[in-house]
């Protein structure tokens, strides 16, 4: 797929088929993810790549049961990590720069998931403690968002945006 192209098929898809996805398309995921710009080049995130049902059950009740993301066959999780930031850029590294290292990796996620043919959505909406407990992360990383992976299973429409002038100021 051309970038326009994936730029055109995403959507957020909520309800995935129950087909597998193969370890080589995760490999190709991850290899794309790790080429995403990063503060510095400090790569201050971390990426939980989530197979295990149970964990992804967890996940979703985590989410405030968006049972989706027990549905979906695999799920990644990314976190930020302050403290890879923090000693090069201080706080604004560890409260701003990680979690922007991070939301890059997972928007370069989810565009390479499409350009696979497979669908995701971002989850945003969880509790934060319930996601470290489930996933047993170290308590210095911050959970940012999660992402499940799948074959859709429906097909919504394209949801509206707010008019450019509204949203784009030219000075
Ligand atoms: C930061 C962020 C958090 C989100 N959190 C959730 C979420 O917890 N659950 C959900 O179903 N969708 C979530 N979404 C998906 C948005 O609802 C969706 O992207 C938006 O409605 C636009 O639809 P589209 O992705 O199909 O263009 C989130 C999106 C973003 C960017």
């Amino acid at each position: 797929m051309d970038f326009s192209e994936i730029i055109r098929n995403r959507r957020s898809i909520r309800s995935f088929t129950s087909q597998p996805v193969d370890e080589a398309t995760v490999q190709q995921l991850l290899e794309i993810i790790r080429t995403a710009p990063t503060a510095g080049n400090r790569q201050a995130y971390r990426l939980y790549v989530i197979r295990d049902p149970q964990i992804r059950r967890g996940l979703a009740a985590a989410a405030y049961h968006q049972d989706f993301l027990a549905e979906a066959p695999v799920c990644l999780a990314f976190f930020a990590d302050p403290n890879r930031s923090l000693g090069r850029y201080g706080s604004r590294g560890a409260n701003l720069y990680c979690l922007q290292d991070a939301t890059i990796a997972a928007t370069f996620a989810w565009m390479a998931i499409v350009d696979q043919g497979l669908a995701s959505v971002w989850v945003g909406a969880f509790d934060e403690e319930a996601v470290c407990r489930v996933i047993q992360s170290p308590p210095d990383l911050r959970p940012v968002a999660l992402l499940p992976i799948g074959h859709p299973a429906e097909n919504p429409e394209k949801t509206p945006r707010r008019p450019l002038d509204e949203m784009v100021v030219w000075r």
